[in-house]
């Protein structure tokens, strides 16, 4: 009888002791918290995979369309342009000034992207020169502005706020002394301008217009330097920074892209 008696007093105080440390386990890990603290733990996953993802797929568009080593004069803003079209993506695109490095990347990108792309010089010959690009394909057009005057006024009669809002637009033009203007003039009819030499930002008298700019990041790594602007969009900007400065070494020079291979 004892015996027994005693047998159940002992199982019936395991059963509390246990009951008790079951229900203040609950009572610490509130279950809420713990859920959060999971889902925070998922959600730095998710941007780690994210920024390799980017990192990846930044590396695989410079070695598509640039021409490696990065060119550090004439050409230095193909990778700032690369950086802003792909970071934004959609919308229409406005190239002020041909050439070699900015047409035929432009006109890649934009045809892959499906956007529309102007592309304006005053000197016939480049547009003669990649008359090509617009046979079959209307979303590329070209536009020659005849300029007479030595400030180059023409510009802003030649109506190329065709779509009045630029996602893109690429400053580097002729003559000189006109790019100012249409740096102001374009402030607030763009997502992002890439301006284009602007270690030479006094001679080309950049800075009042370069004030109009809320975010804006300066590209020096080339000896060329290369702005990317925005009147209101800072995540724009500070992907193009990031994607720029992530840009591994060797893909700027021969002597340490020997290195790295
Ligand atoms: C444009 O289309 C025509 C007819 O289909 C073709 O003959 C021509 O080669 C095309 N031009 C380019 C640049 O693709
Ligand atoms: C262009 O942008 C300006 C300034 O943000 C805005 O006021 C205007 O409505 C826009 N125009 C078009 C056609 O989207
Ligand atoms: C800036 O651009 C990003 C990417 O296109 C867009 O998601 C965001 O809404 C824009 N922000 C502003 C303030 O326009
Ligand atoms: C880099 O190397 C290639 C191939 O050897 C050569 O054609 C090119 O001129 C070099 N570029 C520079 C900037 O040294």
């Amino acid at each position: 009888m004892k015996i027994h008696l005693l047998i159940a007093i002992g199982i019936i105080s395991l059963l509390v002791i246990f009951y008790f440390i079951f229900f203040s386990n609950k009572v610490n890990e509130n279950p809420i918290t713990k859920i959060e603290s999971k889902i925070a733990k998922i959600e730095r996953q998710l941007e780690i995979f994210e920024e390799e993802r980017i990192s990846k797929e930044w590396n695989q568009m410079i070695r598509k369309y640039l021409t490696l080593p990065l060119d550090n004069g004439y050409g230095s803003h193909a990778i700032v342009l690369l950086a802003a079209l792909y970071v934004s993506k959609s919308g229409p695109i406005l190239e002020l000034g041909m050439g070699t490095a900015s047409t035929p990347l432009l006109h890649r990108l934009a045809y892959e992207q499906k956007r529309f792309l102007l592309s304006a010089d005053s000197d016939q010959r480049w547009i003669n020169y990649f008359s090509s690009f617009t046979e079959n394909n209307t979303l590329h057009q070209l536009k020659y502005i005849e300029i007479k005057s030595e400030m180059g006024i023409e510009w802003a009669s030649a109506n190329l706020a065709y779509y009045k809002n630029w996602t893109v637009v690429f400053i580097d033009h002729r003559p000189g002394s006109r790019r100012q203007f249409d740096l102001m003039g374009y402030s607030h009819r763009s997502d992002i301008v890439v301006l284009h030499d602007t270690e030479q930002s006094s001679l080309y008298q950049y800075s009042q217009g370069l004030l109009l700019y809320r975010y804006q990041y300066r590209f020096t790594k080339l000896k060329t330097y290369t702005d990317a602007l925005s009147r209101k969009n800072e995540t724009l900007i500070k992907m193009i920074r990031h994607l720029l400065e992530s840009t591994p070494d060797y893909y700027f020079s021969n002597i340490t892209l020997n290195e790295n291979v």
